[in-house]
């Protein structure tokens, strides 16, 4: 064992949380729990964080191309649209002003007059199955860039694929559990951040992960370990 040597020097979180270069497509997801492993606080998340991680995550959203998250995410968080920040600087030079949401749903019971799809500054994306309600998939259609990938459920490898051939490379998934265990049991979260917050909760909260265990568990490297207010802020890159 080895101590992780506390710097007061301060970190450039862009560079810290960069890519991988070359161009493939990369995915990354970027989750918090507490110490005894809840991702809920009162059925959301953001109790769970501080400012840093509030900034850590804003961040990410400005170095993705896109942004993956489920439906149930998007319901209980009352998600908008991305929206461009100043502390962003210079990391959309030569690209779109924000990364669109790409939402997973199968019901399609999303509020398509809602800002998340009328006031996108690049259009929302849903990724669905061929299952989907036809009149739901029309009425998506109206208001987003649909991509139906899977009979019954969403294949994501296939949904993957088809984002990368948009051009969307640097890919986020904000979750939620439900969601990023089937795009970990699929084989493709390259990488982990995650923010470990100092507190406590009991209860029955979901993890980061909510499925069935895995018959072989992916395994991960740590990249880095940050700390702010007794946050952590783990980078894991996946091993094998
Ligand atoms: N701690 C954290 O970092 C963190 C991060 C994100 C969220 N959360 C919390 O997690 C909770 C929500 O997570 P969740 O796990 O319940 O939901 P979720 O993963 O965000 O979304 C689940 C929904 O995604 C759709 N979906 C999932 N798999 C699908 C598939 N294969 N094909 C088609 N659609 C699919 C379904 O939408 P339809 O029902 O529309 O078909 C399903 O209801 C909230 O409390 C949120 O605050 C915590």
């Amino acid at each position: 064992m080895r101590t992780l040597t506390p710097s007061s020097e301060p970190v450039d979180l862009i560079e810290r949380y960069a890519y991988p270069p070359g161009g493939g497509t990369w995915l990354r997801a970027n989750m918090v729990a507490s110490l005894d492993g809840a991702a809920q606080r009162d059925e959301r998340s953001g109790g769970l964080g501080n400012a840093a991680d509030q900034e850590l995550f804003l961040l990410l959203r400005g170095l993705a191309d896109a942004v993956i998250v489920g439906a149930g995410t998007v319901r209980a968080e009352g998600y908008g649209p991305v929206k461009p920040r100043e502390s962003w600087g210079a990391v959309r030079d030569g690209r779109p002003p924000v990364p669109p949401l790409a939402v997973v749903s199968r019901a399609l019971d999303l509020d398509f007059d809602a800002p998340l799809f009328t006031e996108a500054a690049v259009p929302t994306i849903v990724l669905t199955a061929a299952a989907a309600d036809p009149a739901r998939l029309r009425a998506a259609k109206e208001r987003a860039d649909v991509i139906v990938a899977g009979e019954e459920a969403l294949d994501f490898t296939v949904a993957v694929r088809e984002l990368a051939a948009r051009g969307f490379h640097r890919l986020l998934c904000e979750g939620g559990p439900w969601v990023l265990a089937q795009v970990v049991e699929a084989g493709l979260l390259d990488e982990l951040c995650l923010t470990l917050s100092p507190m406590l909760l009991a209860g029955h909260p979901a993890r980061i992960l909510n499925g069935p265990p895995f018959a072989v568990p992916p395994e991960f490297r740590l990249g880095h370990a940050l700390e702010e207010d007794d946050f952590l802020f783990l980078r894991y890159a996946r091993s094998r």
